[in-house]
Parts: C-alpha cells; sequence; structure tokens
C-alpha cells in the first residue's frame, strides 16, 4: 500500500464525513462523484440507519449511483425534484475567490447541472487542493462528431488539448453522456470566469469542468488529517 495516500484518505474522509452531518431530514441531496464523495455517502448512509433520516440523493454519475444504492441511500432525479436542498461534491482545485476546476472522473456536466440546482453547494476536498490562482488540466465534454475542430479553438485559448483515453479501455473515454472528453492543459489561468465563457461557446461543447459561478452558495470544506477548515464568501471578503 502507498503510506503517503494515508493522510489524504484520511483528510478526504474528514470531509466528506463532515458535510454528510450538514445534511438534515428530508432534504433533496445532490451526491457528488469521486472518491471524497465516496466518504460522505458512507457518513451519509450510517446516519440514515442510526438516525432514521429520511432522504433522497439525485447522483451525478453511474458510479455514485451504483455506490449510493449500495450504500441504501434513495434516489430520485432532477426530473422529479428540479430544486435541491443541498449538493456535495469534490473539487480538483478551488481558489481563494471560490471558483474551481472539476472533472477529474469525466462527471462534470451532471456535477454541473446538480449544482446550478442547488440550494447549497457543499465542496469536500483535502486542503492541498486550495490554491492562489486555478491552473492545470481542466476537463471538457464535447459530442465526439465536433471534437476536431474543438480542439483547434481550444488550442487558440491557450491550452494543450488531448482527448482523454481509458485506463482498461482502448481509445477514448465516453462519458455517462456518451461523449468525449478533452483534457486541456492550460498555464495559470489569469481570468477563469472569461475562459469558462469562450470555452463554452465553442461549437459542440457540452460543459467544462471549470465552475466559476457557484461562489455565492458554495462552501468549501477543505481537510486536513485531523483539521477541517470551512471556507464561504463571506469568510473571505470583508
Ligand atoms: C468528477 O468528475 C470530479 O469532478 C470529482 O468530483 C473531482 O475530480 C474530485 O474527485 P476526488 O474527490 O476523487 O479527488
Amino acid at each position: 500500500m502507498d503510506e503517503t495516500a494515508q493522510p489524504l484518505t484520511a483528510a478526504k474522509r474528514q470531509a466528506g464525513y463532515h458535510a454528510a452531518n450538514l445534511v438534515e431530514d428530508g432534504m433533496v441531496v445532490g451526491l457528488g462523484t469521486g472518491s471524497t464523495v465516496y466518504f460522505m455517502i458512507e457518513r451519509l448512509s450510517s446516519r440514515l440507519k442510526g438516525e432514521k433520516l429520511s432522504v433522497l440523493g439525485i447522483p451525478t454519475s453511474y458510479q455514485t449511483a451504483i455506490r449510493a444504492r449500495e450504500y441504501g441511500i434513495p434516489l430520485t432525479t432532477l426530473d422529479d425534484h428540479p430544486v435541491i436542498d443541498i449538493a456535495i461534491d469534490g473539487a480538483d482545485q478551488v481558489d481563494f475567490g471560490l471558483r474551481m476546476i472539476k472533472g477529474r472522473g469525466g462527471a462534470h456536466t451532471r456535477e454541473k447541472c446538480v449544482a446550478a440546482a442547488a440550494s447549497r453547494f457543499i465542496v469536500v476536498i483535502d486542503e492541498q487542493k486550495l490554491v492562489p490562482r486555478l491552473g492545470g488540466v481542466v476537463p471538457v465534454e464535447i459530442i465526439p462528431f465536433g471534437v476536431r475542430p474543438a480542439m483547434n479553438q481550444l488550442r487558440g485559448l491557450g491550452c494543450l488539448p488531448a482527448i482523454r483515453e481509458g485506463g482498461k479501455k482502448d481509445g477514448p473515454v465516453i462519458s455517462d453522456n456518451g461523449n468525449f472528453i478533452i483534457d486541456c492543459k492550460f498555464p495559470e489561468i489569469e481570468n477563469p470566469v472569461e475562459l469558462e465563457m469562450a470555452i463554452a461557446k465553442i461549437p459542440g461543447i457540452v460543459e467544462s469542468g471549470l465552475f466559476t459561478g457557484f461562489s455565492g452558495i458554495a462552501t468549501v470544506i477543505a481537510a486536513g488529517e485531523k483539521k477541517c477548515k470551512i471556507l464561504s464568501l463571506t469568510d473571505i471578503l470583508p
């Protein structure tokens, strides 16, 4: 086992458990995707059983739907519940303006739909993901038909784009929505809001992993091995 992974796992558990403790009886809960959300599902499941809470979850990926069912969390859909009390999700990077990059797992399109329907957006990360300025890989979901011209346009925005390939499948990763993912490697991103808008204008692109419009409803739980920092915009700005 990778010894260095243990503090990271402990931090993810801290953040996930803390977020699950914010869920109240009767809530509709957006269930994000990834390894930190996994711990949130674990804790939420034990609260459902121990405290006899009644909640409904809206999963953002097949992975989360499978896990939530295994853990006995009842599921619903955005069609049935277009307004969500609280969405809980991970992130790949978060800056001090609570803008973020998501989509390492290719689930960012559904994650954005769910966050946009939520009154509160709780983001669970290990504290190493807090950065002064966003940069690095921004995942972009695209319909396969438009991939080549879109890559040219993405290059024009200053990144190195690459179609994501599968680890246990030859060829492109196919998202839960039946699309390709282009990983766009940017240097430091000077204006994430403008970049998110510029990417959204490219024909065929479904969603990018830039989440710049959620700072107002976001609370970030950034965990170390033992303690959590809680960040919301009102804590940061005067
Ligand atoms: C899924 O596509 C992503 O947006 C994840 O939510 C994000 O990558 C965080 O995942 P981890 O909690 O596994 O780091």
